[in-house]
């Protein structure tokens, strides 16, 4: 038995999921199931990280999983989730967008990250690329188009703090951030990075390692270029299109 994730092989029946989509909240794997998924089964609530089974109108198993809060959770997730037979995985998630033209309440479908998270340094070199999987990309892209979503594709920044490296000062507890963190999103925006994450490059970096497939796709729920707030009115429809999109794209 995986001792994270509560539950094993076994639990998944004789048709196995291949897919999970992971959330960093348990309360959207949840809803994932609930309102999207049939015949569906609460497979473990441990540590909050819930997992259900559940099944597509076309009978395909899905697993939702949670990832938790960051990196290392995710790192631990993930590594089970392979054990347990898992073979491609969509995150959904939320982001922080800092370029001007990445709206609220649209979503951003990663390329590829940059990765400055301790976690990935465990699993690969720090210069080992973070790259999204081509297919599940170009998947996600066109079910957007096609359900008349506004997208953006590009590179994420994945970084470990919400706080001090997303460069939030107002907001924080501690408004000294260490030199080398200031300006740096004005640095990111410069590179034309389109937004702050924290789970999506860590991921890209295990599938190379791990040998699986992954993706991912964020509802936008701050402007960085306005404020550092998160936007509570713009999440649940950020968050319902990020859903949206990655469901259509299995289906
Ligand atoms: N998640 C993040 O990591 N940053 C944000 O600004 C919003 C969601």
């Amino acid at each position: 038995m995986p001792y994270h994730i509560g539950f094993n092989q076994k639990d998944l029946g004789i048709n196995p999921p291949e897919i999970a989509l992971l959330s960093g909240e348990p309360e959207r794997s949840r809803y994932i199931a609930h309102t999207y998924l049939q015949n569906v089964k609460l497979l473990s609530e441990y540590r909050g990280l819930h997992s259900y089974l559940g099944y597509l109108p076309n009978k395909k198993a899905i697993l939702t999983a949670t990832s938790g809060m960051g990196a290392p959770s995710l790192s631990i997730v993930v590594n089970e989730l392979i054990q347990v037979g898992i073979k491609k995985i969509i995150r959904i998630g939320t982001c922080g967008s800092i370029q001007p033209d990445v709206s609220l309440g649209s979503v951003v479908i990663s390329q590829g990250a940059l990765c400055r998270q301790g976690a990935a340094n465990d699993i690969a070199p720090i210069e080992y690329p973070a790259v999204a999987d081509p297919f599940l990309t170009v998947a996600l892209v066109e079910t957007a188009q096609k359900l008349q979503i506004p997208y953006h594709l590009g590179i994420t920044a994945s970084v470990d703090s919400f706080y001090e490296g997303q460069e939030r000062v107002e907001s924080s507890a501690n408004p000294n951030l260490q030199s080398w963190l200031l300006g740096i999103t004005n640095q990111y925006r410069n590179l034309n990075i389109l937004n702050y994450e924290m789970e999506a490059g860590t991921l890209f970096k295990m599938t190379g390692v791990y040998g699986f497939s992954a993706a991912c796709i964020c509802g936008v729920i701050a402007q960085r270029t306005e404020s550092e707030d998160i936007i509570a009115q713009d999440k649940n429809l950020a968050v319902e299109r990020a859903i949206k999109v990655a469901l259509e794209s299995i289906s």
